[in-house]
């Protein structure tokens, strides 16, 4: 039986160390077998006992989370028999624990996918009624239109009959063939369909940020980079306030300017 002293086990598979899991379990964040737990050295039976910190189960390898920058020929699935995957490009030491995309991109498009092999927190990311944005950059064939904003804010209806949620789209101010978007939703090709309605189309896709956390701009093509537990509040933060404030201008015009679009 692997007998462990609690805290050692969270630190070997969290990112929390030693003391600041004693302050996890001095605010009753840490859980053994549904008790609260009052000390930080008490042995656990680790394959025995249901561990949680703030509600998630710690297990060997953890629940991890991590950031790739997709690059385009990539499809975001974890098996494909033709094309290279997202699994595919992580480094030998992660192929297999079990990490899936949470949520995807289409295989021409680039940004953002994070994989994780927490199931409960991909459905939490991806399910409209949770209300995480999603953000991309768009490149388009014909210049953006005013009345985009009034259409897209009502709720496009695709060529197939199907309505969107209202989202907000704005023209990026260096150039009337660039424009963001803001998704709560992730219908097939929902972008490009999108602009298709309105007559546009997209010739290039980047998503750079989900709920509040941006891709890391040092992040090369098809690297990964570790999202930190304590980094996923970020993530489910909301950020309707957000999109017409100063700094998100900035953060997109250095995402059209540092990185080929
Ligand atoms: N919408 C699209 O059309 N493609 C993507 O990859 C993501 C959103």
């Amino acid at each position: 039986m692997p007998i462990l002293r609690l805290d050692r086990f969270i630190s070997n598979n969290t990112e929390y160390s030693r003391s600041q899991i004693k302050d996890l379990i001095k605010h009753n964040r840490v859980l053994v077998d549904n008790v609260v737990v009052k000390k930080s050295d008490i042995k656990v039976d680790t394959e025995r006992s249901n561990i949680l910190v703030d509600g998630k189960t710690i297990s060997e390898f953890g629940l991890r989370y991590y950031m790739m920058y997709k690059p385009s020929g990539v499809v975001c699935s974890t098996d494909d028999s033709k094309s290279t995957t997202v699994i595919d490009l992580l480094p030998e030491n992660l192929k297999d624990k079990n990490l899936f995309p949470a949520g995807r991109l289409d295989k021409d498009s680039e940004g953002f996918v994070l994989l994780t092999n927490d199931g409960d927190f991909s459905h939490k990311i991806l399910s409209a009624k949770n209300h995480v944005a999603k953000y991309y950059i768009v490149r388009l064939a014909r210049p953006f239109q005013a009345d985009y904003i009034e259409k897209f804010s009502k709720g496009i209806e695709l060529s197939n009959g199907e309505v969107c949620l209202p989202s907000r789209v704005i023209q990026w101010e260096g150039s009337q063939y660039y424009a963001v978007i803001e998704l709560y939703e992730g219908k097939y090709h929902q972008i490009k369909r999108m602009f298709a309605s309105v007559g546009n189309h997209v010739e290039y896709l980047f998503r750079f940020q989900i709920g509040n956390l941006a891709l890391n701009q040092n992040l090369t093509k098809g690297s990964v980079l570790e999202v930190l537990h304590k980094e996923l509040p970020e993530i489910l933060k909301n950020t309707d306030t957000k999109f017409f404030e100063k700094d998100f201008q900035t953060k997109i015009s250095s995402f059209i300017t540092n990185i080929e679009l």
